[in-house]
């Protein structure tokens, strides 16, 4: 199937509720980004405008402060009409370079994530306290972004913040945008806790739409999905 710009979301009537999206750009392998980290562009200019599409669908865009210390995104709509959502980091540990653009950036909000005790860069952080493993829960990030009227969400990355999120199984829909490379080294995309049996993978309600440039993403429904 081709993949129709006037409907990035896959399903029309998706936006009408509260929805988290994920997404992550990788190769044939699985690769995210080289073993130094260089990530821009796995993916070519179609795949690049349909995430400036999904950006502009929602209401939040969220990233970890590892894809800020590595990429320096703005995490603007440029590539298609819309408004930009507010930008989400986070933080736990306050790491976030004060020069990054998106706090110089000044053309949209950036709200920023800490744990508790932690300076922030920014006036008004969001402050989650740590789950029983230690990170910050992504339902409470989710929660406290819903308490700010922010309920649609897109999950744009790393790999660390979308594996957190996909293990939470807080993920609608997921959008994986696949270009014809193989790195062959490199990081991961999704790591998930580990299964045994064939049976147990995470199987989504899947359609897989083709770019002209040769990029196909699979857009995988997980409210339908059978998760082993
Ligand atoms: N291909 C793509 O689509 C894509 C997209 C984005 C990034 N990338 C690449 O991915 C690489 C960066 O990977 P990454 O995994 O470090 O990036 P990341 O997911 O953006 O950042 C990870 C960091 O965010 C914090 N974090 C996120 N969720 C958390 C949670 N629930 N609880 C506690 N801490 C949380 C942690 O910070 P602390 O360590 O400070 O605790 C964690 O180390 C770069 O090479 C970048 O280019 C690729």
């Amino acid at each position: 199937m081709h993949y129709d710009p006037e409907h990035p979301f896959g399903t029309a009537d998706l936006l009408a509720s509260p929805r988290v999206i994920g997404q992550i750009g990788q190769t044939l392998d699985g690769r995210v980004a080289t073993p130094t980290g260089k990530s821009l562009y796995i993916n070519g200019k179609c795949a690049l405008e349909h995430l400036h599409r999904l950006r502009a669908g929602v209401d939040a865009v969220i990233v970890g402060v590892g894809t800020i210390i590595a990429d320096d995104p703005r995490l603007t709509v440029r590539l298609s009409e819309g408004p930009s959502p507010v930008r989400v980091v986070i933080d736990p540990e306050g790491r976030m370079p004060k020069d990054a653009r998106c706090l110089t950036d000044a053309s949209v909000r950036t709200l920023l994530i800490h744990r508790e005790g932690i300076g922030s860069p920014c006036k008004n952080p969001i402050v989650i306290g740590p789950s029983c493993d230690g990170t910050l829960s992504p339902a409470a990030i989710l929660a406290a972004l819903a308490e700010r009227g922010l309920r649609r969400v897109l999950v744009e990355g790393g790999p660390t913040t979308l594996s957190h999120f996909l293990t939470a199984e807080v993920i609608d829909d997921l959008h994986i945008m696949v270009a014809p490379k193989i790195f062959g080294s490199g990081r991961e995309g999704i790591v998930l806790p580990p299964i045994d049996r064939l049976d147990e993978a995470l199987t989504p309600a899947t359609r897989t739409l083709l770019f002209d440039d040769g990029d196909v993403l699979f857009q995988c429904d997980l409210t339908k999905a059978d998760h082993g």
